[in-house]
C-alpha cells in the first residue's frame, strides 16, 4: 500500500489524480516530498500533443520539470544532500531516455538526479524557489553549452577587457529572466527585448538596454544599442523570435550564433483532447512554412541556428557548473534571484490542471505554481 499520489495524464490528454507506488531511488538519485510544482509550457504541450511530439512517452505519464519540496530518502551514491534537506530540482520523467513517471513532478513525492538539484536557501519557500528548474537550465543550455552559444560559464573567474554582448528576445519571460541574470553573472553586456512593463525589472537585473519587443523598428534598435560592441550571440525565446534573432546576428559585429529556445508557431490555442493532433496539423504545416525560409536565410547569410533541449545540460560539465558550483551559492547569497515570481494558481495536484490552463492563456513575467 501507498499514501502517494500522482497525477496521471492517460492516452488523449485526460488527467486524473490515482495512486502511485513510492518511488525507490537508484544510486544518484534523491527521494523529494513534493511541497510545491511549476508549470511549463512544455506540460500542456505535451499533455495536448504529446503523442505527435513525445511519441515515446509511455502512458500513463507523470509531466511536470519543477520540483521543491524535502528529501526523504537517498541513493547509495548520494553525496551533497541528507535526508531532510530542503531542494529545488529539475525532474525529468519525461525525457526520452528516462521515460518514467517516477520521476516526474507532479505527483506527491518524485526522484529527481542529485547533479539536478539545489539547496533551498534558509527562509525561501517551495512556492518561490520552484519558478527555477526548468527555466534556469534551458537559459543555461542555450547560452553555455558548445552547441549553443558556447558563452563563458557565470562560475568561470574574471572577465576581463571588452565586455561582448548578448541578446537577450524574449527577456520577460520565465526563460529570459533566467538567462539574463546568467549572462550577466558571466560578465556579459546585456541587451534585452521585452514589454515596456517589464523593462524596469530586466534593467535591475543587470541589462544594459530593453528595448520594447513589438515595436515595428526593433531589429534596428537592437542593431544600433550594439554599435561598437562584439556580439556573442542571441538567446531567441517566444514564437517569432528566431527570425529577429537571424536578423540581428546577420547585422552586428561578431558571432553569427543564434540559440532557438522556441517554435516559429504557438500552440496555445490548441486545446487537448482525442482530436488534439489533427488539430494540430495547420499549426504545424505553417510552422514548417515558416521555420524553413528562417533556417535558409540563416544558411545565407552564415549565420549557425541551433535549437534547445532545455534539459542537455544534465548531459554535459554546464550541469554541474549551474546545478552546483553557482546556483545555491549566489541564490543564497542574492546574487541570483529566484525569477518569475511565482502565481501561486492552487493547492493539490487536483488543481494542476486548471493551472496548466492559466499558463496555457498566458501570463506575463509571472511563474504559475501549484502548492501542495
Ligand atoms: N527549448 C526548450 O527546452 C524550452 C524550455 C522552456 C521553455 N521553452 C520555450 O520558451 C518560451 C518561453 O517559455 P517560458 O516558460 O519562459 O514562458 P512564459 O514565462 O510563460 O512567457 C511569458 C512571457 O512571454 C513573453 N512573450 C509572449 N510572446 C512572446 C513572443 N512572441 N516573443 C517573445 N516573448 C514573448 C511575454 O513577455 P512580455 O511580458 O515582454 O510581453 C511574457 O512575459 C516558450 O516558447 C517555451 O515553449 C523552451
Amino acid at each position: 500500500m501507498t499514501d502517494d499520489t500522482a497525477l496521471w495524464l492517460d492516452r488523449g490528454g485526460d488527467l486524473r489524480v490515482g495512486p502511485a507506488a513510492t518511488p525507490v531511488p537508484e544510486a544518484h538519485q534523491i527521494l523529494v516530498r513534493t511541497e510545491a510544482v511549476a508549470i511549463n509550457p512544455v506540460d500542456w504541450i505535451v499533455q495536448t500533443i504529446g503523442s505527435l511530439i513525445y511519441a515515446w512517452l509511455s502512458r500513463p505519464a507523470v509531466l511536470g520539470e519543477d520540483v521543491a519540496g524535502e528529501v526523504v530518502a537517498v541513493g547509495s551514491g548520494v553525496t551533497r544532500f541528507r535526508v531532510g534537506d530542503r531542494v529545488l530540482g529539475l525532474a525529468v520523467g519525461t525525457e526520452k531516455d528516462r521515460n518514467r513517471p517516477e520521476e516526474g513532478a507532479f505527483r506527491s513525492s518524485t526522484l529527481l538526479s542529485e547533479d539536478l538539484a539545489a539547496p533551498i536557501p534558509e527562509g525561501m519557500a517551495a512556492a518561490d524557489a520552484v519558478v527555477l528548474p526548468l527555466t534556469l537550465s534551458t537559459a543555461a543550455t542555450g547560452l553555455f553549452e558548445q552547441g549553443q552559444l558556447g558563452l563563458r560559464l557565470p562560475t568561470t573567474a574574471d572577465a576581463a577587457g571588452e565586455r561582448e554582448s548578448v541578446v537577450i528576445w524574449g527577456a520577460a519571460t520565465a526563460v529570459g529572466l533566467n538567462a539574463v541574470q546568467l549572462a550577466v553573472a558571466a560578465g556579459y553586456d546585456v541587451v534585452a527585448t521585452a514589454s515596456p512593463t517589464n523593462a524596469a525589472l530586466l534593467l535591475e537585473l543587470g541589462a544594459r538596454e530593453v528595448l520594447d519587443r513589438r515595436d515595428a523598428a526593433v531589429v534596428d534598435r537592437v542593431v544600433a544599442a550594439l554599435a561598437g560592441r562584439r556580439l556573442a550571440g542571441v538567446l531567441a525565446i517566444g514564437t517569432g523570435s528566431t527570425a529577429r534573432g537571424v536578423e540581428i546576428a546577420t547585422r552586428a559585429d561578431g558571432a553569427k550564433r543564434v540559440a532557438s529556445a522556441s517554435t516559429a508557431v504557438s500552440f496555445e490555442r490548441i486545446r487537448p483532447g482525442r482530436t488534439a493532433v489533427p488539430r494540430a496539423l495547420p499549426s504545424m504545416l505553417r510552422m514548417a512554412g515558416v521555420e524553413v525560409p528562417v533556417r535558409m536565410r540563416a544558411r545565407r547569410a552564415g549565420v549557425r541556428v541551433s535549437t534547445v533541449w532545455g534539459s542537455a545540460l544534465r548531459h554535459s560539465a554546464v550541469g554541474p557548473a549551474i546545478w552546483r558550483d553557482f546556483l545555491p551559492a549566489a541564490l543564497a547569497e542574492g546574487r541570483y534571484r529566484a525569477l518569475p515570481e511565482p502565481l501561486v494558481a492552487g493547492t493539490g495536484l487536483e488543481a494542476v490542471p486548471d493551472a496548466l490552463e492559466l499558463q496555457r492563456r498566458g501570463v506575463s513575467a509571472r511563474k504559475v505554481v501549484v502548492t501542495l
